[in-house]
């Protein structure tokens, strides 16, 4: 399907951005231990968010952003910088008792490619650092990454922490666009 009807169809079950597909089919795929307790890493415009709040009405969700996001029921969102995770207090509350991590932060683009690849390859690792912290054991770990030469070695430095690491490249993610999703279980 073409990134219009993905976003179309999104827009006629109330989604806010067409990520919602990108997700479904992942955890179709990959399918997480538990789904109760959830940190959502860069949230707005707020698809994922509702798409496990729909899902799993029972769940908790916590969700980031530098971003402002319009409020979601049944979600806790805070806008701040993922490097300052641990400033938030409801969420530091939790360290430890995640079952599900999610990410899809993805930085502005430069459009140089050597910048852009290490901003990619830092917000990962920070990424990687705070689902290691957050996440209880055995607990799942979904992240947006870019095909680039840094992918070997970040699924490398995930899979010292996690285990069954592996890739995803949903129907819904735009061909060109060379995002690609690492999955593990810590
Ligand atoms: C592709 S969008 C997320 C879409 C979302 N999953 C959805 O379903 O609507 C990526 C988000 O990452 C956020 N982001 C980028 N850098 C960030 C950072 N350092 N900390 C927190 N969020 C960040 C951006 O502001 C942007 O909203």
């Amino acid at each position: 399907m073409h990134a219009d009807n993905w976003a179309h169809k999104a827009k006629l079950m109330g989604y806010r951005s067409r990520a919602v597909f990108k997700l479904e089919e992942i955890l179709s795929k990959f399918k997480p231990n538990k789904i109760t307790t959830i940190l959502d890493l860069g949230s707005a415009p707020g698809g994922w968010s509702q798409f496990i709040i729909k899902k799993y009405p029972k769940s908790q969700v916590f969700a980031i952003d530098t971003l402002d996001m319009d409020s979601i029921k049944g979600i806790k969102f805070f806008k701040e910088n993922i490097e300052n995770i641990n400033d938030i207090e409801d969420i530091v509350k939790l360290k430890g008792k995640f079952d599900l991590v999610i990410s899809d932060i993805a930085p502005n683009l430069t459009g140089i490619s050597a910048i852009d690849c290490e901003n990619i390859f830092d917000l990962n690792n920070l990424t990687i650092n705070a689902a290691i912290n957050f996440l209880e054991a055995n607990g799942s770990f979904i992240m947006k990454t870019f095909q680039n030469n840094n992918l070997k070695s970040l699924r490398k430095d995930m899979e010292l922490s996690f285990n069954i690491v592996q890739t995803y490249k949903p129907a819904a993610s735009k061909k060109k666009s060379g995002e690609i999703y690492l999955c593990g279980v810590k």
